[in-house]
């Protein structure tokens, strides 16, 4: 990902995100960062950028040109009119969830103002977003924008080490992060809670979950009412705990946004993937549960903005159609690994590079096996995702002698999926080897791993089945633009 900040103080971004993990993923290759000095573009000798406003009034404005002519070098550079985020207190409040979303772009634009703004006539022809990082007036807006790099880059895959640790920290969940000590045991006086050292992982599992809430509840209440009211959602729908994972998991993951909730009703929109889901057990409740998710999109963007609605319901696909204009797309099973414990891999996979008899090599893998990737994908969704999704997200893939013959991910609203084996080394366990590496891997970071399979696709069916997951009764109706 590129950030190109236009600012009248290079040197402060660049050497503010030079250092640590920052600098790191700049050295790696998975993020540049270039700050563009505006006053290189001025048109008159002294270099000035700013002027006095029309109307009058205090202080000076930074002027359209050089402002325009800094942001058209970028355009001109990379071929296109970018992603542009002015940085304004009179913005929307920076948040976890949009830094995750802008993470997805190719190229970002950050605009500085200094001084009392920009004339407002090149913030028309140019920018894209306002935002600010809180309710408090900087002296510019350097600081933010290196504040939005910061939080934006450990979004971008690869940044941060552990490589699911960008979406298990703070915020996610709902929660403000559980307390962590280190050594040693006692300091001051004060010792270290005692199931953290007892080894118990479900004990110490409960105890971080509590003191989550807890700490939640008392600094931020504002989160923790949405904590709650996500809670109880998720109550509602455990009481068909099969037929509704897919949202359990958006709410247990901290994706999802609440749009509606009316008794079993509920209707939700994940900030990742940005699909919407419902689900009811009501005619009547169903339709008014579709009109909210109407209004939420035209309130976000706008009603084209939903692409995708997955209904628990097959009497609300009609509904669905006339309110929301969306067609189907693939009706699903949804099955879930219900169990606790990992899966044996003996004789499946090894993660070490070597392959012994019978055994594939399985790790993670990224855009440069796009076209490997997108020669044997024959899933309902295109080739191109495969590509889209090797680019944002990444996959798994299995490996004989360094052929890549088979791969599997998580789709972003959180199922597994895209598990394709290439025909030719079909028959072997590769999907089983697959499937089982990508169930553990969920279980290690605390998800609940589950699938769901396209009605008719018996060999993933047979697939489930072997390896233990469970059958909900119910289908799920997924609708599409
Ligand atoms: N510029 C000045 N104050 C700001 C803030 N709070 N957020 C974003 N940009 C700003």
């Amino acid at each position: 990902m590129n950030f190109h900040i236009l600012t009248l103080f290079p040197d402060m971004v660049m050497q503010g995100l030079s250092t640590s993990i920052i600098g790191k993923a700049k050295e790696n290759g998975l993020i540049s960062v270039e700050a563009i000095n505006i006053r290189d573009f001025t048109e008159n000798k002294h270099k000035k950028v700013d002027d006095y406003p029309y109307g009058g009034g205090a202080g000076m404005l930074m002027q359209a040109q050089p402002v325009y002519d800094a942001w058209k070098s970028v355009a001109d550079k990379i071929g296109r009119k970018p992603r542009t985020v002015y940085l304004t207190p009179q913005g929307q409040t920076f948040s976890q969830p949009m830094a995750k979303e802008l993470a997805k772009e190719e190229d970002l634009v950050l605009l500085c103002g200094h001084y009392e703004g920009i004339d407002e006539r090149v913030l028309e022809e140019i920018v894209t977003d306002y935002m600010s990082i809180g309710d408090y007036v900087l002296t510019g807006g350097e600081l933010p924008a290196m504040v939005m790099v910061d939080s934006i880059s450990r979004m971008v895959p690869g940044v941060l080490t552990n490589e699911e640790s960008g979406s298990t920290e703070s915020f996610e969940g709902n929660l403000l992060e559980y307390p962590q000590y280190s050594r040693p045991e006692v300091w001051m006086g004060k010792v270290v809670p005692e199931v953290l050292l007892s080894g118990n992982e479900k004990n110490i599992r409960t105890w971080r979950k509590e003191a989550a809430i807890a700490r939640t509840k008392e600094r931020r209440p504002d989160m923790y009412a949405k904590y709650e009211a996500l809670d109880q959602c998720r109550q509602v729908l455990m009481k068909q705990k099969l037929h509704h994972m897919d949202m359990i998991e958006l709410i247990a993951r901290g994706q999802a946004e609440l749009i509606y909730a009316d008794g079993a009703t509920v209707c939700l929109y994940d900030n990742v993937s940005g699909v919407y889901f419902h689900t009811t057990d009501g005619y009547e409740k169903g339709c008014l549960g579709m009109e909210k998710i109407k209004e939420y999109a035209q309130n976000h963007g706008g009603i084209d903005t939903l692409y995708c609605i997955a209904l628990h319901q097959e009497d609300m696909c009609e509904v669905a159609q006339e309110v929301l204009g969306v067609s189907p797309f693939i009706t699903c099973k949804m099955a879930v690994y219900t169990k606790k414990e990992k899966l044996p891999i003996t004789g499946l996979y090894t993660t070490n590079g070597k392959t012994p008899e019978g055994m594939v090599e399985i790790r993670r893998i990224g855009v440069e096996y796009a076209k490997e990737a997108a020669a044997f994908y024959d899933g309902p969704d295109g080739a191109d995702y495969v590509r889209e999704h090797l680019e944002e997200f990444g996959l798994y893939g299995a490996f004989l002698e360094e052929k890549l013959v088979g791969y599997i991910g998580r789709h972003p609203e959180g199922g597994m999926g895209i598990l394709q084996v290439s025909p030719e080394y079909r028959r072997r366990k590769i999907a089983k080897a697959l499937e089982t590496y990508m169930i553990n891997l969920s279980l290690e970071i605390g998800h609940i791993p589950f699938a769901q399979v396209v009605v008719g696709n018996e060999r993933s069916v047979a697939l489930q089945e072997s390896l233990g997951l469970c059958f909900a009764k119910n289908l799920i109706y997924w609708m599409e633009k």
